[in-house]
């Protein structure tokens, strides 16, 4: 299958068919062999001060949603999720029933890999047309900013999408690691579409059978190294994640990732053992805009390098995505997204650089339109 790309030119996707990325060096590599050096190609010269005040910021904390009330579907705790995802489009989600150890187990294969000398982390990049393995993505022209961090991005769910070719296997523990990871944040993932599905008027499985079953799973692991002038750079540039809704586990000691909130840059502490949830593109779409999938990015620190490890769950690629029956009203909520295959969605958004809401505009109806 052949995309055409802005440019006038066009590329043959690869196995995934979902776009591809340009190559770019490994910061870490810039990083490791001179600390001082921040090149031009990072330095952002139009980015968003932080906005928001020390004390504003310590003041304002992303809703905490107790995952084990919600489990026993606890009316106040569906309630309070309700408000989260429609005020704030994150929240951090606690007794989640996933083992502690396995989430260290997952930090530790993580950032054993990043360990990893760069001629050893190479084996598994990424191809030039594809989007799975070591690299970055995003990553559209010559001359766009480059954020400040590497990634390794993996297909986990359905297993068969496994493309065991890009999993670090020289490293011992992390196959391991990761597929019990995975499977711990399917299991977490069911129950918060369900609970989604009964928040939009829709029955337990409502969302399931629109997102075309089983939802898949895509695991991004993110490592941003030091930097000698963190008020230059980007960890990770603005923009909202394509997804259904995205597991985040990230350090417990660095904080660096920050959500807009009524137009500020709030950071998100994180609460040791917790995990954030935020909303994605699709949710926002099919809740006819009623859940937001906000803007978030990533800043970094002088002092030690941050790892994060984002479970993207997502809908089959062949299901048409658009707002449910049961989110409009032609009086009140009229419908404000057109109805896309979600394949045609997730490539639009690889073609471009990341760049906040860009995305979910291209799904918005225009006025005219109805
Ligand atoms: C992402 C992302 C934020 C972080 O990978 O999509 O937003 O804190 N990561 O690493
Ligand atoms: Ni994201």
């Amino acid at each position: 299958m052949e995309v055409r790309v802005e440019n006038g030119g066009s590329y043959e996707v690869g196995k995934s068919g979902w776009g591809q990325s340009l190559p770019v060096p490994s910061i870490q590599e810039i990083v490791r062999s001179e600390f001082q050096l921040v090149p031009q190609r990072y330095i952002h010269e139009n980015k968003d001060g932080p906005i928001i005040s020390e004390d504003l910021a310590d003041s304002l904390e992303i809703p905490v949603i107790d995952f084990s009330f919600l489990a026993k579907g606890d009316e106040d705790e569906v309630q309070k999720l309700h408000l989260a995802c429609k005020d704030w489009g994150f929240f951090q989600v606690i007794n989640h029933g996933v083992k502690e150890e396995i989430l260290e187990k997952m930090k530790a294969a993580v950032a054993a890999f990043f360990e990893l000398p760069f001629q050893e982390k190479k084996k598994y990049a990424k191809a030039e047309n594809e989007i799975e393995g070591y690299g970055q993505n995003f990553v559209v022209s010559e001359h766009q900013k480059l954020d400040w961090s590497d990634m390794i991005f993996l297909f986990t769910f359905p297993s068969q999408n496994r493309n065991f070719k890009f999993w670090p296997h020289s490293l011992p523990g992390f196959k391991e690691a990761l597929e019990e990871y995975s499977r711990e944040m399917q299991k977490l993932a069911e129950e918060l579409q369900a609970n989604f599905s009964v928040l939009m008027g829709l029955k337990r499985d409502g969302l399931k059978r629109l997102q075309g079953g089983e939802l898949k799973q895509g695991i991004r692991m993110n490592y941003y190294p030091i930097c000698s002038r963190p008020d230059l750079v980007l960890g990770i540039s603005p923009h909202s994640d394509g997804t259904s809704f995205t597991l985040l586990l990230q350090d417990d000691d660095v904080t660096g990732l920050q959500i807009k909130h009524n137009e500020a840059w709030v950071p998100v502490k994180p609460i040791p053992n917790s995990l954030i949830v935020n909303i994605g593109d699709a949710t926002e779409i099919q809740s006819n805009g009623m859940y937001k999938s906000i803007e978030h990015r990533a800043v970094t620190n002088e002092k030690k390098p941050r790892i994060s490890i984002a479970t993207f769950m997502f809908p089959d690629d062949e299901q048409e995505i658009g707002p449910v029956e049961t989110m409009i009203d032609d009086q009140n909520r009229p419908k404000l997204y057109r109805n896309i295959k979600y394949v045609d969605y997730v490539r639009e958004k690889f073609s471009r650089k990341m760049e906040g809401k860009a995305h979910t505009q291209f799904a918005k109806l225009r006025t005219s339109d109805h």
